[in-house]
């Protein structure tokens, strides 16, 4: 089924969030094992947190930052990535802060929440490589501190990201959810979008999520690994 709405569409955009990085070792957020069954989000990804907490926040992520460095793109990764250059997607909206996408070669991506490969000074926004954090280096020249350039509940999206995103989504006649419990907006609003402007949708997901009754297939018994060197063997 998904290769026939594959190989009919014209225009596939796929949309990633967490589950899509499960497989190369990174955590997800809602799922059993997720992040946020340990920790409380508010506390640790909100700008409050960075305000009032900042010792814990800089914890936090510069976890998260040897994580991207620990771990690699994922063979599902590649595929995607291949698959933009045989135009057989023509983009990918993805919520994931890992730059595993870019890594593996996808091109044409628009990270709605940022990227945990930089950060910038909170004071005076000057740009930094993340290696500052592994290296314990957590305050800007001007004495500022630096975060993450992720975006923080409580901030909004960059809109360059968000406006490719629509973009897309608007010209989707085919929209791939791949590993995303699609419950944070406005990200979980693409799938949406697409819909209404006549795109098929497709949920890969392990979880079941709010949107599956507005699918028109939800894949849930293959992991998406799996599922892609499956498609890809097509
Ligand atoms: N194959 C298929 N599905 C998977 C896999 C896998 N290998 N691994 C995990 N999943 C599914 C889980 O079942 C889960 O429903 O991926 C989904 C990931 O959902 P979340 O953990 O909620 O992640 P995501 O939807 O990306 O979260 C959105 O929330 O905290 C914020 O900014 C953060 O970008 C993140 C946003």
């Amino acid at each position: 089924m998904l290769e026939n709405l594959l190989s009919e569409s014209r225009y596939t955009v796929v949309f990633t969030g967490a589950g899509m990085s499960t497989e190369s070792g990174l955590p997800d957020f809602r799922s059993s094992k997720g992040l946020w069954k340990q920790k409380d989000p508010s506390q640790l990804a909100s700008t409050d947190a960075l305000n009032h907490n900042v010792n814990e926040f800089i914890e936090f992520y510069r976890e998260r930052v040897l994580g991207i460095n620990e771990f690699k793109p994922h063979k599902g990764h590649f595929i995607l990535a291949d698959w933009e250059k045989r135009g057989i997607i023509k983009s990918i909206i993805t919520q994931n802060v890992d730059g595993f996408h870019q890594l593996a070669g996808s091109v044409r991506v628009a990270e709605l929440h940022g990227t945990l490969r930089n950060l910038h000074c909170q004071t005076c926004g000057k740009e930094y490589r993340s290696e500052e954090y592994i290296n314990e280096e957590y305050y800007c020249d001007c004495g500022g501190v630096l975060r993450p350039s992720v975006v923080l509940f409580g901030e909004s999206l960059p809109s360059e990201a968000f406006d490719f995103a629509i973009r897309e989504s608007e010209k989707a006649d085919l929209f791939i959810v791949l590993g995303s419990s699609l419950t944070v907006t406005p990200a979980n609003q693409f799938p949406l979008i697409a819909k209404d402007h006549g795109a098929k949708l497709v949920i890969v997901n392990r979880d079941q999520t709010q949107f599956d009754r507005y699918a028109d297939l939800v894949v849930n018994d293959k992991k998406i690994g799996e599922l892609l060197n499956e498609l890809n063997k097509v």
